[in-house]
């Protein structure tokens, strides 16, 4: 498993380009199953997670085919409806596979996605979308299958506002006999990238963005497209915050101020010079951040994919911040890690107090998930001396080349693979 080594002490400077939103991408190439042809991605970041997704087209039968950060997949004569554990256990969005299967095939059997370290990770929602449309479900042996002989369109409140029940109920209803309403539907900028690429394949859709989603099923029929993938916020975010932690003056190139506004202003009242333009987000931090308390929620609140990222930044920050998590049970498992380099936390259920100290010191430590690991490449920029961050395959699953581009940044950032006799 390989490491990242970080010296901490070094501001950051110059310029970096955001990559694709991950968590569109991965929708988009599930949506292209809903084509028969050859659909054309275009800005997929080169990160893990979006190859667990070629591999899990592969296995339904699709060419998947990569040229930079274009992905073409052919899914002529796509006939396969399984999902092997193997792959949704390395990745759970494998699940949004389910909608467009029983689209195209009206049936599907998908291993049941496991919990992971952020929470117990649900699909009941998703279930209950397909089931008012016509679906039926049996599970056996830890997969789920799913039949259809006919999707039919329906109202479907939904009792949380999922993005992935709202992606994977709006790709089979897509296609469905009749009208289906989301209600309470997830309003997140990916879901309105995935609705702007269903509209162009011949699909009907009013409403993605907003809390209620109204489709007019057109009975399957759908052309491949190509369609760019919309740049990733939570990348976006990181970076700034990177800079909030490291201190310096970035321009983050290709950002969409105009999808991260709550956390610009919270990053703002934490003391950062923020300046949205045309080319991008430029941010700027002098001096130590200001604590501030914020709270996560659904889109357009404050992302829980930046809270982790947040907790790092506030933990240097002057005074004290509290911080509350509304979306997932369990995502504050990486705090212990972030006590270990010196950060004063202390959590409690939902919230976090977060006593800003002068300075975190370097200490040897694990990524937990995507967004923990993010974090801790960020606690360790501007940590006394060189932390040692481990399991960094759950950065690569989220971050194309992290190290490579906070290093031209000017951070002293490097990969160390580990030693073949190294302990897993
Ligand atoms: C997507 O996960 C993202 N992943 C997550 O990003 C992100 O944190 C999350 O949305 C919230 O924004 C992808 O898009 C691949 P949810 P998803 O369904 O769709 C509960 C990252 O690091 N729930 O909105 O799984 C669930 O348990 C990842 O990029 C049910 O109870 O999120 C959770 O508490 C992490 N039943 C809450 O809703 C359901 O059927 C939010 O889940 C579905 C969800």
């Amino acid at each position: 498993m390989d490491r990242l080594l970080v010296t901490g002490g070094t501001p950051l400077e110059g310029s970096v380009r955001v990559g694709g939103a991950k968590n569109s991408a991965l929708k988009l190439m599930a949506a292209a199953l809903l084509a028969e042809g050859e659909t054309v991605i275009e800005n997929v970041p080169r990160i893990a997670d979006c190859l667990t997704m070629g591999d899990v087209l592969a296995h339904l039968g699709a060419r998947v085919r990569w040229e930079g950060s274009t992905v073409t997949v052919d899914t002529s004569g796509a006939a396969g409806v399984e999902t092997p554990y193997e792959l949704v256990r390395r990745m759970r969005a494998s699940i949004v596979v389910l909608g467009p299967l029983l689209a195209r095939h009206g049936r599907a059997r998908v291993a049941m996605p496991g919990g992971c370290n952020i929470g117990s990770r649900q699909i009941d929602l998703h279930l209950k979308g397909f089931e008012r449309m016509g679906a039926e479900f049996t599970y056996d042996h830890g997969y789920l299958e799913a039949t259809a002989s006919s999707l039919h369109g329906a109202v479907i409140w939904l009792d949380f506002p999922s993005v992935g029940a709202t992606e994977n109920v709006l790709m089979a209803a897509v296609a469905a006999s009749g009208t289906t309403v989301i209600e309470n539907a997830a309003r997140e900028p990916e879901i309105q990238d995935l609705a702007g690429m269903l509209v162009e394949m011949g699909a009907k859709i009013e409403g993605a963005g907003t809390t209620t989603v109204e489709i007019e099923g057109t009975g399957g029929g759908f052309e491949p497209v190509r369609h760019r993938v919309v740049p990733d916020r939570i990348e976006s975010g990181t970076f700034a915050m990177a800079v909030c932690v490291a201190g310096g003056n970035v321009m983050i190139e290709g950002a969409r101020s105009d999808h991260l506004e709550m956390v610009l202003d919270k990053l703002s009242d934490a003391g950062a010079d923020i300046q949205p333009g045309d080319r991008g987000l430029s941010v700027k931090m002098a001096d130590r951040p200001v604590s501030v308390d914020f709270v996560t929620l659904p889109y357009p609140g404050f992302p829980t994919d930046l809270q982790p990222q947040m907790m790092a930044v506030l933990s240097t920050a002057r005074g004290t911040s509290i911080a509350t998590e509304n979306v997932f049970e369990s995502r504050f498992m990486f705090v212990d890690e972030l006590n270990r380099m010196g950060a004063d936390i202390r959590t409690e259920g939902h919230h976090a107090v977060i006593r800003g100290v002068e300075r975190l010191s370097a200490a040897p430590v694990r990524a937990l998930d995507i967004r923990a690991g993010a974090a801790m490449v960020i606690a360790a920029l501007a940590a006394d001396g060189t932390t040692e961050i481990s399991d960094v395959h759950f950065i690569d699953r989220g971050y194309e080349d992290l190290e490579g581009r906070l290093s031209a940044l000017g951070a002293e950032v490097r990969r160390e693979a580990a030693s073949p006799d190294a302990p897993a």
